[in-house]
């Protein structure tokens, strides 16, 4: 393993004051950080083989220390964790529980957080914390960063807990002190007779819910499947019913993604799913509103500016239009589909036998894709008269509905659950009536909207209209 340099307490002038011990504090909590990101690679793998298989059965993908240091911020912004008062009260209110704990990344963002807030190792020493991991690879290497951290602080830690144990397994009683749980639980597929979820994720955030009644809290880095997926309804569910704040700040996976090294070597879509986030946070005592962020996206270039502020969030508490938790493209989308959850879906326009088709390519990114003809994994909508086909087209080519779907698709796919479902407002149709003959110039003329795209060696060509066809934001 390798030496953490630590700047020394010793020969420190106790007049230079707290804030340059605050200073020298921090500067080690770094060390142990940067220490625990550099050691992510080996510890994330448990067998001796060190294989890909291996690592991707544990979900062990640990958090970037930016990541780590955002996540604790705005947990802080959310908590109203301004002072070092407030820190403290919250340091002292809680049993913080990690139950995956990995490396450390965000035991060690938390210090850090404490500390920038002025808290003494002291008063840091106070923390009562439970560090649960299977790995016990893994919990060697924090226990290590911690026994380091004490002996240069000159303080014990003894409310700090290792628990080599499955998560899932172990027995939770009703301390005194509220839990607050924190982490980023493994990501894996479960089997079908072991659990209710799809995914390990789920467990592991059914448990955490299972033990905030009115107090406490949950901060989990997920998958965004948790914001859409049908398989976690009942799990939403349980989240909206803890009541309090409920808060979301998605994350698309293209160009950049939170997690550095990447998920697994796959070159199919559930890598791509995969790497889309979500921090979901819960905190029953907080006041009664879900708060979610539109799916973020950034380029590598942008990261440290977007991870070093407060996105903005989109008050959602009123979202009726289906069982998701939406990430709204902007405000307009989720007025509009506020208004129209009761109105008539796309799909009650399009007849499977109907003469007039329209073909949409079954993926999306910054426009959606219309094509000329069928071809795997293009949707082919039929319509049975040109008015039809003109409302499809001035609807499915529109800045509307590609909002709509940035607000409630995965990110990638655009199914036909998305086009079917999306609700046929009367203002917006009478719009597109109105709009009809700028919509038929608009398809004759499509070739001079067309994009190409090398697709192993294939020229896949489609027909981004959305600058030739008018605008329904506001419509
Ligand atoms: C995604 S990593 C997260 C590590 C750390 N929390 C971080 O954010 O860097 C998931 C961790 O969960 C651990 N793990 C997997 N299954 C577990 C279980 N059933 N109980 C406890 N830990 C588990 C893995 O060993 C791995 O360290």
């Amino acid at each position: 393993m390798k030496d953490i340099n630590y700047g020394q307490n010793d020969g420190f002038d106790p007049s230079e004051g707290l804030r340059t011990l605050g200073f020298t504090w921090t500067a080690q909590i770094d060390a142990v950080q940067q220490c625990a990101e550099e050691a992510e690679r080996q510890l994330s793998y448990v067998s001796l083989c060190k294989s890909e298989h291996e690592r991707k059965k544990l979900g062990s993908y640990y958090t970037p220390t930016d990541v780590a240091d955002f996540f604790w911020r705005e947990l802080f912004v959310q908590k109203e964790i301004f002072t070092n008062r407030d820190a403290l009260s919250f340091l002292r209110k809680h049993h913080f529980v990690e139950p995956a704990a990995g490396a450390g990344a965000l035991i060690f963002a938390l210090m850090k957080r404490f500390v920038a807030l002025g808290l003494t190792p002291d008063q840091l020493a106070e923390l009562e914390l439970s560090i649960v991991d299977i790995n016990a690879n893994a919990l060697s290497f924090v226990e290590e960063q911690i026994e380091s951290l004490a002996k240069n602080w000159n303080v014990v830690f003894d409310r700090v807990h290792l628990v080599r144990n499955n998560f899932l397994e172990l027995r939770l009683d009703n301390g005194t002190k509220p839990y607050f749980f924190f982490g980023n639980p493994p990501f894996v597929g479960n089997k079908k007779e072991l659990s209710p979820w799809k995914n390990l994720y789920a467990d592991f955030l059914e448990k955490a819910l299972q033990h905030i009644e009115g107090v406490g809290g949950v901060h989990f880095i997920l998958p965004l499947s948790i914001a859409f997926s049908r398989d976690y309804n009942a799990l939403r569910t349980a989240i909206l019913k803890v009541g309090g704040t409920v808060c979301l700040s998605n994350f698309d996976n293209i160009p950049d993604t939170l997690f550095k090294s990447g998920k697994p070597s796959h070159t199919n879509t559930n890598k791509a799913n995969s790497q889309r986030c979500t921090i979901l946070t819960i905190l029953p005592e907080g006041p009664r509103r879900v708060l979610a962020t539109r799916l973020l996206r950034w380029s590598k270039k942008d990261r440290a500016t977007l991870l070093g502020r407060s996105p903005e969030y989109f008050d959602v508490s009123g979202y009726a239009f289906d069982k998701q938790i939406p990430r709204p493209d902007s405000q307009a989308i989720l007025d509009y589909l506020n208004l129209a959850a009761d109105s008539p879906r796309l799909g009650t326009i399009l007849a499977k036998s109907g003469r007039h088709e329209l073909f949409v390519a079954g993926v999306a990114r910054n426009y959606i894709s219309l094509r000329e003809g069928p071809a795997n994994g293009v949707h082919a909508l039929g319509f049975k008269s040109e008015e039809d086909f003109l409302l499809g087209l001035g609807i499915l080519s529109s800045d509307l509905f590609l909002s709509y779907w940035l607000s409630l698709g995965d990110g990638f796919h655009l199914t036909k659950g998305n086009i079917f479902n999306f609700p046929l407002h009367h203002t917006l149709v009478r719009e597109c009536e109105y709009n009809a003959s700028a919509l038929r110039k608009a398809w004759q003329a499509r070739q001079r909207f067309q994009k190409g795209k090398l697709n192993s060696g294939q020229m896949t060509r489609s027909f981004d209209l959305t600058n030739a066809v008018p605008s329904l934001i506001g419509a």
